[in-house]
């Protein structure tokens, strides 16, 4: 009798902890259920194309504090909205029916999806079209609704965490307003929790535009209380109050366009002309999602994976599986399809900060 089959993919930008899933899904899959595993690669890339591997127990060993993804990734393939470039164009096909059939003729019982907002709700899509999905959120902007936290911000809070300590250095010996730039896209997350693990003193997110002149009355009212340095951790996605995000880049093959960045810029400019001091601009990029996965990450990744073998188990399809109040709980991929879960401007971490002099901008 041929064994029961389930697929895995990974889609969206990498983050640290990918590896960790693919491992504790493949390994439990294998040892308790006796399933036959195999790793669509390039996310849903693989899937339209039917590029796949098996993965057998050994190929999953050693990985778990590997960043990055063994499958690879990729943030623009989209089944129902296919990029296809000609003659320097881009149009779009849908190509839903040959990923169904490619999914259907390799015999799975279930394709396992751990992405961010846009893999997940691709993935209800598919289920909609009667595929038996599960999904694990992934993201180191932690954005994603249904879920307190995923897997990949920790790694990245301390990643930035790392780097601002080091930028006290510089800020304190040339007395500079160094302004530090982290990811996020609409979401403050990674700002808010690395500002104030780095003992940022302005933190600037999305969800609280700021007023540019009420930065520098703070960069200066530092200075005068002889503190001749100051640290801004500002959100890729921040914008002054009734002014727009600023934009690095628009991806057109990609079913999110618009790439956020650059603020730390405007930032420097702004802060410099209005204070008369020295300003430099850190961006923290993508060393934010590259590199082995904190053990936090590890030990959520590792959960997560094992939940959804037992979520595959009991059938519970079109789900995937969320953390509320550290408990695991299924979660309706729809949900996902809501928008990005953003930071409350009253989240207690934001009241705390405050109430040791932080400032937000506002
Ligand atoms: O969603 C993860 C993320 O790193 C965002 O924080 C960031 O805005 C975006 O992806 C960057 O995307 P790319 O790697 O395509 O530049």
């Amino acid at each position: 009798m041929s064994k029961r089959r389930i697929g895995i993919l990974t889609g969206g930008g990498d983050c640290a902890g990918l590896n960790a899933v693919i491992r504790a899904v493949t390994k439990k899959a294998i040892l308790e259920q006796g399933y036959e595993v195999f790793g669509y690669e390039d996310g849903y890339e693989g899937v339209i194309h039917n590029r796949y591997r098996p993965l057998a127990f050994d190929d999953v060993s050693g990985i778990l504090t590997l960043g990055g993804t063994i499958l690879g990734t990729s943030n623009k393939a989209n089944p129902f909205k296919y990029a296809v470039k000609a003659d320097g164009k881009v149009t779009f096909e849908d190509r839903s029916r040959d990923a169904v059939h490619n999914i259907q003729d390799l015999g799975l019982e279930c394709l396992v999806c751990i992405g961010g907002d846009g893999t997940l709700t691709i993935a209800n899509k598919l289920c909609e079209m009667g595929v038996p999905v599960v999904g694990v959120p992934k993201t180191i902007d932690n954005d994603i609704r249904g879920t307190d936290i995923t897997f990949g911000f920790d790694s990245a809070v301390e990643i930035v965490t790392e780097g601002i300590d080091r930028i006290h250095s510089t800020a304190q010996s040339h007395h500079r307003v160094m302004i530090i730039e982290v990811m996020g896209r609409t979401a403050g997350w990674i700002a808010l929790h690395s500002g104030v693990a780095g003992g940022g003193d302005i933190i600037l997110l999305p969800e609280i535009p700021y007023d540019i002149n009420k930065v520098a009355e703070r960069v200066l009212k530092r200075g005068k209380e002889g503190k001749r340095f100051s640290i801004i951790v500002v959100a890729e996605g921040a914008k002054p109050i009734g002014g727009e995000v600023t934009v690095k880049k628009i991806v057109e093959d990609s079913h999110e366009k618009v790439r956020l960045g650059g603020i730390s810029f405007r930032l420097v400019s702004d802060v410099e002309a209005l204070t008369g001091l020295e300003a430099r601009a850190v961006v923290m990029g993508h060393l934010q999602r590259g590199g082995t996965p904190s053990s936090f990450d590890r030990v959520l990744a590792t959960r997560l994976g094992t939940r959804v073998v037992d979520m595959i188990e009991a059938g519970q399809f079109g789900h995937m599986c969320g953390v509320r109040c550290d408990g695991l709980v299924n979660v309706p991929l729809s949900e996902v399809a809501r928008g990005p879960r953003l930071v409350d401007p009253a989240d207690p971490l934001i009241r705390s900060a405050r109430s040791i002099g932080v400032i937000f901008g506002d």
